[in-house]
Order: structure tokens, then C-alpha cells, then sequence
């Protein structure tokens, strides 16, 4: 398949005699796509029902005559003002019960009604006018980007009450389920059931775990009713931008409704705003961005989307606004971040912004080109990716050789009940895919449900709280290696520890009698070398020890192809962890330079240089910011 490279652009907040020539710019650029739309309906419609279509009808003509194809967004993100005074109760409310307020983006309630009405009318007739005209869509903005799926309002309350009353059909089966005798929490009617906020001390942990569930179920179903708004009448393909390390709700379930997944990537953005760097990996990596970040999520996506089909729909084509500090890339980053997405499979890597705004919000956010319209430092990046993917290496996709489960349910129940401080599910599994990326592997991620784990050597599911029966026959079926632990199936679906107790898989004699949880700045040795942190659990086993703790306490079991590992290691530990793991699979792991990443294609190996000075490697010399590739 061809890869290409697109951008954002905002007709409307620049004068329409200058489209013609902004197009022609982008064709010449060598760009494919261009992505409008997202965040115009106060230009669409500047008051109820007066639509004004006609200008957007324009911006269309004027990009698709330069050869350029169309990604529509729909304007949900952002309703405008008057949408408020008809809805006045549209509004997400915070943990405090405080309304958000307008004056931004994304302060829509998810459960509410009329909003959803509004959002499903203004999808239908634009898709009814550009359904035909439009090469792909792309739903709302950025879903739970700013915090803003969970929301504790009068309509998510009443939403909530009848999710409860279908899923568990009566008061008993709830308090039943919940353990709603403890502390005498009973309910005897649904609607008595308030949302998990400004409870005394803590909530039932089954209660916030059902909201948050509850809560990713009101954004599918949110998506779902734009999805079959367009469906109606087109058939371009449809996608969502997701958001790095959102987790708000499940992205799986909402990416089974649309072809394409696309997320955001802003890797300088994230890397101090939330990759959880040490300070020391912020500083040297502040011109590039983390070395795992990007690729944790291209391999992310490339699940969420069908049949692997994914983008990059935002790419940092230089400074961004929002983060703590704001450093330019270092030259050469934009095309390495387009290579490494490509690497990944992306199908396309559209650049945000095509020129910068000088006005409003994001001023200082870099576009390719200047507010002024000369280029900007990205341009010329770009230009050269457009060049370059003229002759493009095969970038097809092979079944990487290791598995790593990423469970957003997981992610809700840890944050329900992390049980010390630190204790994070994503930081988990990204450490875990961390420490794979170091021995030069290359990694799928795949949803907790996968009942398929053919073709794989190693199969990892840290922190999975909660294994499915699919994923559960499929590890009673593989020969390959397999490392659960720690936490992995450590609770039922309604939060409880289960009796057995966990961990319960058949074949692996491990149970875990005690968990405890230690201080962040207190971590512990493992008797090889390194040390576990944060979580650890005391087993009771008749497996093979293979890391203990100082005393001689086990840490990690093994029996057969399965391992259970009882603690979080750290980096030191991972290392020879998932060393041995490697070679028990039959892989070759390597002890890659601390800046050097391998990406595998179906055909060609690539390694990337994310350190600020060249890098002799593989008997090639990479420059910093640099990427080489080659026949695998
Ligand atoms: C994204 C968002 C864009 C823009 C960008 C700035 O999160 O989708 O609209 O705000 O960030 O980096």
C-alpha cells in the first residue's frame, strides 16, 4: 500500500482568497490529504438551523481541484455558544459538581440527550452534502482529551441508573455483586443509586468501576450515533483522533465501529506532559521525545483500527503550546517521527498545523508553515518524507513475534484501587513494552480478548485484572511463552478477590496470599541484581523459582511455558526478565545502545537514533535524529 502525508487546515480562520494558493502549496509539498472541519460549526451554523454550508462546500471544491482528498471532521468537539442557552444542561459536570464552563472545547456532557441529537443532526446533513465528496471522516476531536469523559451530571445520573437497572436487573443482584452489605450500602430501588462523588471517604470500589464502565459505554454510544449518521450516506472510509495515553474509555470498543484508527502525536508534547520520564531522561531526550512513547501507541493503534489500518492524523511538526516547557525538535525529528510512524504502519502522517494561528489558544504551536505563510522549519522535513516515500522501503506489516495484552478496564480498575501510590496500569504495561523495545523486539499490542495467539513467541499481560475466557483458552492453547504477573487476574469483574485465590490459571500452581505495596522512593532487591517497586506479592507455590528476593523469597515461578512474576521490576530487572523470557521463546534478544530502537516490517528492519549524537550501530553510522533502513 502507498503511504502518504497529509495536514490540518482551518479554512475558516483565514481569508478565502488565499485557499486556492494554501492548496496548491500543499499539492506541490507532495501532501495527499487534508483534514477540515473539526472545530467550524459556529461557521457551519451560526445560529439554530441557519446552516451555512456553502463556504465549506467551497473550501472542498477549491482542495479536492488541487488534486488533495478530503478528511471531513465533524464539529462536535467544539458546539457553539447558542448551543448552551438551548441546552443549558449540556454541560459535563466535575468530581466537585461543578459545571464546566464554555470558553474552550469539549465541555459537552456525553450523556446528554439533547446534545447527542444535536451532534447525530449535524453529522447527517453534512454528510447528506459532502458525503460523496469527502475521501475519509473523522468523528468529533479527541475523545477525553482535557479529562472530559467522565462527567457527574444530572443526565449522566439518570443514564447511569438505567445502565445498572438493564445490566443487573434487580437491587439484590446489585448489592449482591457489589458487597453492598459492607457498611450497609444497600439500595432497594435503582434510583436511589447516586454517581461515585463527593462520597464521605472512599466509594465502593464495584460502584466507581460500573461508572467508569458505564462512562466508556455513553462515548461508543456517542460515536456509534455519528457513525451511523454517515453511513447513511457515504461510503469514505471513517475514523476518531484518539489521544496519547488517554484511557478514559475503551478504545477498542469504539474503534470496532470505524475503519481507520488515527491518534495524535505530540512526542516533545507528552514527553514532560505525560510519559513519566525520569528527569534525567527529560532533559536528554527534550528535543526528541521518549523513545517508546510514539511506538507504544502506533502499536496501540494499529490494533484499535480493522484489519491494522491506522494514521497518524496530528504529527508535531515543531514547538508545541501546552506542555510544562516547550523546546523545538531537534532538526531532523519531524521526518525521523514520519519514518518511525511509517515503520509502524501507518497508512498516512498528517502534520498539525498547515500554518500557525496567530491568534487565540495556540499561538505558539509550530505549523509547517508561519503565521506569516513562509515556511516554517517542518516544511522543508516534510518535503523531504514527501520525497523520500516516492521510492519507499516495504513498510507491510508481519505478526510481531511478541504479544502484549493493553486491557483499558485494567486501567480503571488499578486507578479505582491502586492500592499505593505510583500504582499505575499504563505505566506498567509501557515499562513491560520498554524493556521488550530495548532487546531490539518488535511488539504487537493486542485487546484483552484476543482468542488468537497463533504466531506468537512470547505473550505478555502484566496487570490484566481481570482475564477474559477467550484470552483464557487462548494461553491454554499456545506453546509459547507466557508471563503473567504481577496483579494479572487478581480480581473478578465486579473488583472482588476472587476465592481460589488468584492468580487461578490452570497449569500454574501460584497463589497469591498477601499483597503489599511499597513507597515510591522505596524499592526492594531482587537477589540477581535490580530491584522490584511499587507492587509486590507474597506467593505460595510448588513452581520453579527463578528470581527471589533477598531473603529467598520468590519473585517470579515458572512451569512449563507459563511464568508468573509476583512484583513490578525495575528497569535492571526488567532487562533480565524479558532476556531469559526471549531466549525461552526461541527470539534473539539484543542489548540495544540506550538510544537505539529496531523496528521489524514484514520485510525491512529499521533502526532509529532517538539520542542527540550519532551512533555507530549495526555497521551503519546513524546520525542523531536519524533513521536507517534496510532488507530484514
Ligand atoms: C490536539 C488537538 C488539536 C490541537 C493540538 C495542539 O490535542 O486535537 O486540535 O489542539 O492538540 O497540539
Amino acid at each position: 500500500m502507498k503511504r502518504t502525508l497529509g495536514t490540518c487546515y482551518y479554512p475558516e480562520h483565514w481569508p478565502e482568497d488565499i485557499w486556492a494558493k494554501d492548496a496548491t502549496r500543499m499539492a506541490d509539498l507532495g501532501l495527499t490529504w487534508v483534514r477540515i472541519g473539526e472545530f467550524a460549526w459556529s461557521r457551519l451554523e451560526p445560529a439554530p438551523g441557519d446552516l451555512q454550508f456553502d463556504w465549506l462546500d467551497r473550501a472542498i471544491t477549491t482542495l479536492t481541484d488541487a488534486g488533495l482528498k478530503v478528511v471531513l471532521g465533524t464539529p462536535t468537539a467544539t458546539p457553539p455558544r447558542w448551543m448552551l442557552t438551548k441546552h443549558p444542561n449540556m454541560l459535563a459536570v466535575d468530581a466537585e459538581g461543578r459545571p464546566r464552563k464554555f470558553g474552550s472545547r469539549r465541555h459537552y456532557c456525553f450523556s446528554h440527550e439533547g446534545y447527542r441529537e444535536e451532534s447525530f443532526r449535524i453529522t447527517r446533513l453534512l454528510a447528506e452534502r459532502f458525503g460523496k465528496r469527502v475521501a475519509a471522516w473523522q468523528t468529533d476531536n479527541e475523545y477525553g482529551c482535557h479529562d472530559t469523559t467522565i462527567s457527574y451530571s444530572k443526565a449522566a445520573e439518570n443514564a447511569f441508573r438505567d445502565w445498572l437497572a438493564q445490566k443487573y436487573q434487580s437491587t439484590d443482584a446489585l448489592n449482591r455483586a457489589w458487597g453492598n452489605v459492607f457498611w450497609s450500602m444497600e439500595y432497594t430501588s435503582f434510583d436511589e443509586i447516586d454517581l461515585p462523588n463527593l462520597t464521605v471517604t472512599e466509594p465502593n470500589p464495584a460502584h466507581i468501576l460500573d461508572f467508569r464502565r458505564f462512562t466508556s459505554d455513553q462515548v461508543a454510544r456517542f460515536n456509534q450515533a455519528q457513525v451511523d449518521a454517515i453511513r447513511a450516506y457515504s461510503d469514505a472510509p471513517i475514523s476518531h483522533n484518539y489521544m496519547g495515553r488517554v484511557t478514559e474509555f475503551d478504545h477498542f470498543d469504539v474503534g470496532r465501529q470505524m475503519e481507520i484508527a488515527t491518534w495524535d502525536s505530540y512526542p516533545l508534547g507528552f514527553l514532560e506532559d505525560r510519559v513519566g520520564a525520569s528527569p534525567e531522561d527529560q532533559r536528554h531526550y527534550a528535543r526528541q521525545g521518549d523513545p517508546d512513547f510514539q511506538a507504544f501507541h502506533h502499536d496501540l493503534y494499529r490494533a484499535v483500527g480493522q484489519d491494522g489500518r491506522w494514521w497518524v492524523m496530528e504529527q508535531q511538526p515543531g514547538p508545541v503550546n501546552w506542555a510544562p516547557s516547550n523546546p523545538a525538535p531537534l532538526p531532523g525529528m519531524v521526518r525521523f517521527w514520519t519514518w518511525e510512524a511509517f515503520a509502524h504502519g501507518a497508512e498516512c502522517v498528517a502534520y498539525f498545523r498547515w500554518r500557525q494561528a496567530p491568534f487565540a489558544q495556540e499561538q505558539y504551536h509550530a505549523g509547517l508553515l508561519r503565521p506569516d505563510s513562509t515556511e516554517a522549519e517542518g516544511f522543508a522535513e516534510a518535503a523531504k518524507v514527501a520525497n523520500e516515500i516516492k521510492d519507499m522501503p516495504h513498510v507491510e506489516q508481519a505478526k510481531a513475534p511478541v504479544a502484549l495484552v493493553f486491557d483499558y478496564a485494567s486501567q480503571w480498575a488499578w486507578e479505582t484501587q491502586p492500592q499505593g501510590t505510583g500504582c499505575d496500569y499504563f505505566q506498567l504495561v509501557f515499562e513491560t513494552y520498554k524493556g521488550l523495545r530495548q532487546l531490539g523486539l518488535s511488539v504487537d499490542i493486542i485487546p484483552p480478548d484476543t482468542g488468537n495467539l497463533g504466531g506468537y513467541e512470547l505473550i505478555l499481560a502484566p496487570g490484566a485484572i481481570t482475564l477474559t475466557d477467550p484470552f483464557k483458552s487462548a494461553i491454554r492453547a499456545t506453546d509459547a511463552q507466557v508471563i503473567l504477573g504481577p496483579r494479572t487476574n487478581a480480581k473478578t469483574a465486579e473488583l472482588s478477590i476472587p476465592v481460589p485465590l488468584p492468580p487461578a490459571i490452570d497449569g500454574l500452581d501460584v497463589t497469591i496470599s498477601r499483597v503489599e505495596t511499597l513507597r515510591p522512593d522505596s524499592p526492594e532487591p531482587f537477589s540477581d541484581g535490580g530491584n522490584y517497586k511499587l507492587w509486590r506479592e507474597q506467593i505460595e507455590t510448588a513452581a520453579d523459582v527463578i528470581e527471589a528476593d533477598a531473603k529467598g523469597q520468590p519473585l517470579m515461578v515458572r512451569a512449563h511455558n507459563f511464568s508468573y512474576l509476583a512484583a513490578w521490576p525495575n528497569p535492571v530487572a526488567m532487562q533480565r526478565i524479558l532476556t531469559r523470557a526471549a531466549i525461552a521463546a526461541g527470539l534473539d534478544p539484543q542489548d540495544l545502545p540506550k538510544d537505539i530502537r529496531i523496528r521489524d516490517t514484514g520485510q525491512t528492519r529499521f533502526a532509529f537514533n532517538h539520542g542527540p549524537e550519532p551512533i555507530q550501530f549495526d555497521g551503519y553510522n546513524i546520525p542523531a535524529a536519524g533513521v536507517i533502513w534496510h532488507p530484514a
